[in-house]
């Protein structure tokens, strides 16, 4: 068994997550919750390639290899069921920065972006930045918590002209892990009505028992879809800048590879490409543990809310490792809410940053001991609120 247990060392490393706790939260020593990566150590197949490659000692120029692309196609096909043909593996370096990249280049000022909202806020901030029109498909949330697509809404939007749409799958923060029939609809409606779909699926291997994750490369429509992939999530190598698109159409890749060589874009570094094969390659048993432990502590975080917090209405997790809790019972908006608590000494995610107030995102890939000391804090900060 790995081990999940045993906390990283990571305050006073450059860590985001730790070391702005006191300068840009006032709480220097509150429990962090918050930035989407984990507080437990990456897999071991992992850091010793890593160390192998350190000890060759020599850090020059190096582009993706013939064993890279291989490591990636063996994993999508292995955990996605998507046989891809290596070519179309487009390596970059971050998700964000390549969605920016991609809004970019398939569309021009002015034209429509769809996203569907509450949803990881730096899709709305690529679109705006690009001078595009941001259209907002909300999800629904159900009367048990599990948000759903109105596809008939959606299909209201995409007809107003929208030249592209960002799917989130699985999606964060509402953790759902979308139906092949789900999939399929957005993809079909996306070709139907000339939206070329971009679908992030960085949180594609983070899914829990029972659940399946479908990817749109598989959906069918092949000539109009990207998908964005990275083992960053999975395997806590965020700070490496590795990921991959996988673009199956021959116009499309090379349009957009040109776009970028036109504009010095470079590929990840060596250490991130040594990372992103290994955890490819090693790395699958680590993963299933993974999930089994995010499993784990959701049950923590669920059972002890149930018992202390009963008012607080916890959205179903089929995917990610991030929960979505519903604090509107509360009366209090989700900025104060998360102000409280990290008073109060446990930092979760504001909300109204995904577009929903009355809603915190709490990050569960974090040993077992430091949920458990975070959590009573999330209660005595829900709790002053009641004393407001
Ligand atoms: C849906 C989604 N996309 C992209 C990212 C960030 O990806 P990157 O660090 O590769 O830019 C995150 C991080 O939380 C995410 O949740």
């Amino acid at each position: 068994m790995y081990d999940f247990d045993t906390p990283a060392p990571r305050a006073g490393t450059g860590a985001i997550k730790w070391d702005i706790r006191g300068s840009d939260f006032g709480n220097s020593r509150a429990l962090p919750f918050w930035v989407a990566d984990s507080d437990y150590m990456s897999p071991p197949e992992v850091v010793e390639a890593i160390r192998d490659a350190a000890e060759r000692c020599v850090f020059g120029y190096t582009s993706p290899t013939g064993e890279y692309r291989r490591a990636v196609r063996e994993w999508i096909r292995g955990r996605h069921g998507w046989d891809i043909d290596e070519g179309w593996i487009v390596p970059s370096t971050g998700i964000v920065s390549e969605l920016s990249n991609i809004v970019r280049c398939f569309t021009s000022p002015g034209d429509k972006v769809l996203i569907q909202t509450p949803v990881y806020d730096p899709f709305a901030g690529v679109v705006k930045s690009a001078g595009r029109t941001l259209v907002e498909n909300r999800l629904r949330r159900g009367e048990d918590g599990r948000y759903t697509m109105d596809l008939q809404d959606l299909e209201r939007d995409l007809k107003s002209d929208v030249k592209l749409m960002i799917l989130c799958s699985p999606h964060n923060p509402v953790g759902r892990v979308w139906t092949e029939g789900e999939v399929r609809s957005v993809a079909e409606l996306c070709a139907r009505y000339g939206a070329l779909l971009v679908s992030d699926e960085i949180h594609w291997d983070i899914v829990m028992p029972g659940y399946e994750h479908f990817t749109a490369g598989n959906a069918g429509t092949e000539d109009n879809v990207i998908v964005l992939t990275a083992p960053s999530k999975t395997f806590n190598i965020a700070g490496l800048k590795c990921s991959n698109d996988v673009i199956p159409s021959d116009s499309l890749r090379r349009k957009l590879i040109s776009w970028k060589e036109n504009r010095h874009i470079e590929t990840p570094n060596s250490l991130g490409l040594v990372a992103c094969q290994a955890a490819y390659t090693y790395g699958g048993r680590w993963c299933d543990e993974q999930n089994a432990y995010i499993k784990e502590n959701e049950g923590v975080t669920r059972r002890f809310l149930a018992e202390r917090l009963p008012e607080v209405n916890v959205t179903p997790l089929e995917g990610t490792y991030l929960m979505w809790l519903d604090i509107s019972a509360s009366g209090v908006g989700s900025k104060e809410m998360c102000r409280r608590m990290t008073a109060a000494g446990a930092i979760l995610n504001d909300g109204a940053r995904y577009g929903d107030d009355g809603f915190v995102r709490l990050n569960l890939a974090c040993p077992r001991s430091q949920l458990e000391a975070g959590l009573p804090a999330v209660e005595r900060g829900y709790r002053l609120s009641e004393k407001a």
